[in-house]
């Protein structure tokens, strides 16, 4: 089994939108069996609840699920759980890096160093930019190269 845990501040922006797209791909490619998807918040701040309402909004015009998704703050046994953590910006990075046990801390990555050209780029708050949408569109980018990414060093198939 490998397990991927999305992380940003609040979990009810970002790190959900990804959470649902990645798992959707997962199932789609027969993968539910050997990947395990999750999400969490570097904060406490939203801890229990419904993404945001941008949120939901790009997603239901996805016709991606929300309902089950409620934020919660990453704890020790969420690090030890995951083989990739995979978070937005560079605050998350220091935040992450900070709260992990010694062991974790390279299971840690900034979701837009998957593309080469990308490296060291920061996925914007939407709490803050307002732009759901573009979120989601780079997010829906990000997850199919991760999913490669994964299955290449991760599964046996
Ligand atoms: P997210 O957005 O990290 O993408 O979920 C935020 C959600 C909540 C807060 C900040 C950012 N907050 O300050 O509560």
């Amino acid at each position: 089994m490998t397990n991927v845990l999305f992380v940003c501040l609040g979990n009810v922006c970002r790190s959900p939108m990804a959470e649902v797209i990645f798992k959707k791909l997962v199932a789609e490619q027969g993968l539910t069996n050997q990947i395990k998807v999750r999400s969490a918040a570097t904060s406490d701040e939203e801890q229990g609840n419904h993404p945001q309402p941008g949120t939901i909004k790009t997603l239901t015009k996805h016709h991606l699920a929300w309902q089950n998704l409620h934020a919660t703050q990453i704890t020790t046994a969420d690090f030890e759980w995951a083989d990739y953590i995979i978070t937005m910006d560079h605050q998350n990075m220091i935040d992450l890096k900070r709260m992990a046990p010694a062991d974790c801390i390279d299971k840690i990555h900034l979701c837009l160093d998957i593309f080469p050209d990308q490296k060291g780029t920061p996925i914007p708050d939407p709490w803050y930019t307002h732009k759901f949408d573009y979120t989601y569109d780079v997010l829906a980018k990000a997850m199919p190269a991760w999913l490669a990414y994964i299955k290449q060093h991760s599964l046996t198939q």
